[in-house]
């Protein structure tokens, strides 16, 4: 492993390249982008610095939409990953002949989708959010009085309209991790913790959201780790994230939300098998890009063009 580690600085150093890492990556992936000056963020933070730092290469830690939303706001970047395998669930549902088909019935809605989608999947919105700015985003579009497609995250769009009372018409797609939470298990947990304040990514069923005492991104569940009073939380999002939040929450005690598990997907691991997939050896073996096939990312142009359109409208509307 310090082999590896050693190997990765020199190349990051030799190719002009930058780590980005989303905090559900392993905690090694992430100590070695802040080691190495990159950045360990949300997917929105992770787009912005990627687009924004002066490096020649970015090698995006994540999963494929993270690659591809870095090479659609940096065209003349290299953009590698780890594995090109590392996909998501929510990407996964929601196809671009059937979402376009689905846009196509309702001509009269605005089109807004998760960033946890296809390039593709993206140049047909009208706007791109991440969870982290979702809700305003639908709050300023339901001031407008917009009807809204919302895709492809369920449990996350119902959140929403919930929040907003905006008229959403949803996809019906979800994140298998977030959705093996278990609302009957966390309030049997919350009844020996009593003290614990439950934190809740609104990609969780609705059930297990009821439960929160506060629902976030994951930059929003760190700062509320930070934040509130409590020294007890039980937090329901990809392991992953307690690397960084008992860095941010140093005395406070972290303990993980009950998952249910199917057995087919990720074994109520609550870990994404698709964020496990960065690890030294790919990051390695990106940096020494080979065979570009495994690592590179490209975007059509044409759909870089169109994909540009609702994320830098998301960008412009977070600045
Ligand atoms: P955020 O980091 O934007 O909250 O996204 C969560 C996620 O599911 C990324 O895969
Ligand atoms: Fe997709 Fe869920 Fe994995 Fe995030 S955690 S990449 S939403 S499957």
């Amino acid at each position: 492993k310090a082999e590896s580690k050693a190997r990765i600085k020199q190349l990051l150093k030799v190719k002009d390249a930058v780590l980005v890492a989303h905090y559900y990556t392993d905690p090694e992936i992430q100590a070695l982008a802040e080691e190495t000056g990159g950045c360990v963020s949300d997917s929105l933070e992770m787009a912005r610095f990627g687009r924004d730092h002066p490096a020649k290469t970015l090698i995006v830690a994540g999963v494929k939409f993270m690659g591809e939303t870095s090479k659609i706001l940096s065209p003349d970047k290299t953009i590698l990953m780890p594995t090109l395998e590392a996909t998501c669930s929510l990407d996964l549902g929601c196809p671009i002949e059937t979402f376009s088909d689905f846009c196509d019935a309702h001509p009269d809605h605005t089109v807004v989708v998760y960033a946890n989608t296809s390039a593709a999947v993206k140049a047909r919105a009208d706007w791109v959010v991440t969870s982290s700015i979702a809700l305003e985003i639908v709050e300023h579009l339901d001031s407008q009085d917009k009807k809204i497609i919302w895709g492809p995250d369920r449990h996350l769009g119902s959140y929403i309209a919930k929040q907003t009372g905006a008229d959403m018409l949803m996809w019906q797609g979800e994140c298998i991790v977030h959705d093996e939470f278990q609302a009957k298990a966390l309030r049997e947990l919350k009844k020996l913790h009593p003290e614990a304040a439950v934190l809740v990514h609104p990609e969780s069923p609705a059930s297990v959201v009821d439960l929160a005492d506060a629902v976030g991104s994951t930059s929003q569940l760190i700062k509320a780790a930070q934040t509130m009073d409590n020294d007890m939380f039980i937090v329901a999002t990809d392991k992953g994230i307690f690397y960084k939040m008992q860095q941010a929450a140093p005395n406070k005690n972290l303990i993980a939300a009950p998952t249910g598990g199917n057995g087919a997907t990720c074994k109520s691991c609550a870990h994404c098998p698709w964020m496990a997939m960065n690890g030294l050896k790919a990051i390695e073996s990106a940096l020494e890009n080979k065979d570009s096939s495994d690592h590179e990312i490209f975007v059509d142009d044409t759909l870089r063009l169109d994909a540009l359109k609702p994320l830098d409208r998301m960008l412009d509307f977070a600045a």
